[in-house]
């Protein structure tokens, strides 16, 4: 076959971040918002999107460039064309350069017969967002590949739950790295105030996977609202995330709060299906791009 199309899932925290930082327990999701990549046989090397075409170009598509280079290590292929397609906002904390990642890779790999499983793919996928980003967690690429809702770190797979989910993009570019680099600090200067909280936050994890396994929804979204809460607490909240996040709690969501570093980017609410539409409406309202969607069991899947 000359031509392989694979997509991967983007991700929310339903509980955990900052505190998984810290070695505490996460509960991570794949969501079924996903980045699509077409492999094709080709002389040299094309990478397209609505970014725009070019050669290999470490600036412009530096995830999909390296995986590239990596696969070049395995095996040795005349060139490829990569076309890319995503629904998935970028740099907002639903995982966009997991999920190109890991598409990229599962295509290169199945096109090219490199015979990689997807512990590999996973693996490869944390290796080139670290060299990268200079720091990564392994959650990102790993919920990408292998999908459904996962306890971190132990890895372990929770049944999937049925509500919806609207997420909520604030449009503000917020760096991981720095908010990350904000929680160390607060914590070097009140350490047992932030061990309390961020232990806290592990704790509603563990308490989480009991509901999710019951799916007993109702809980799960207070303790999403007191993890959101304790997210506030350590300063990774802001006042447009804060909006969203109101916005859907006046319009009947069972739970809402940020993914990922915080500081902008996404929030998310978990919703019956009969408030969904009114919940995208009060997130719009409040000033956010609203996008509706499911929890997704599915991680990185070969496309028609
Ligand atoms: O914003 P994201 O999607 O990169 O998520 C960051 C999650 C943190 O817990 C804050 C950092 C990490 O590496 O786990």
């Amino acid at each position: 076959m000359s031509s392989i199309k694979c997509s991967a899932p983007g991700k929310i925290y339903l509980f955990g971040e900052h505190a998984v930082v810290y070695g505490k327990n996460a509960i991570c999701c794949a969501v079924d918002l996903r980045t699509t990549v077409t492999a094709t046989v080709n002389d040299g090397i094309i990478i397209n999107s609505l970014q725009g075409e070019t050669a290999l170009d470490h600036t412009l598509y530096p995830y999909v460039s390296t995986v590239i280079e990596t696969i070049e290590k395995f095996i040795s292929f005349p060139g490829v064309k990569l076309d890319i397609i995503s629904d998935i906002p970028v740099g907002s904390g639903i995982g966009s350069s997991a999920a190109v990642t890991i598409a990229t890779l599962q295509a290169m790999n199945l096109l090219f017969k490199c015979k990689m499983d997807l512990e590999t793919i996973a693996h490869l996928g944390h290796t080139i967002e670290t060299k990268i980003q200079g720091a990564a967690s392994p959650t990102d690429t790993y919920v990408s590949t292998m999908g459904g809702i996962i306890m971190i770190p132990a890895k372990r797979k929770l049944p999937t739950l049925d509500c919806k989910v609207i997420i909520g993009n604030t449009g503000k570019f917020a760096s991981t790295k720095e908010l990350v680099s904000h929680v160390s600090m607060l914590r070097n200067n009140h350490t047992d105030i932030l061990d309390s909280i961020l232990s806290t936050i592990g704790e509603l994890s563990i308490d989480g996977e009991q509901f999710v396994s019951k799916k007993a929804y109702k809980t799960i979204g207070t303790l999403m609202d007191i993890n959101q809460g304790l997210l506030d607490a350590i300063g990774v909240n802001n006042q447009e995330l804060n909006s969203l996040i109101y916005a859907a709690r006046n319009n009947n969501a069972i739970g809402s709060k940020l993914t990922g570093a915080g500081g902008g980017g996404c929030m998310f609410a978990l919703a019956e299906s009969k408030h969904v539409h009114k919940i995208a409406d009060g997130i719009t309202k409040a000033g956010g791009e609203s996008i509706i969607t499911n929890f997704t069991n599915e991680g990185v899947r070969i496309e028609d």
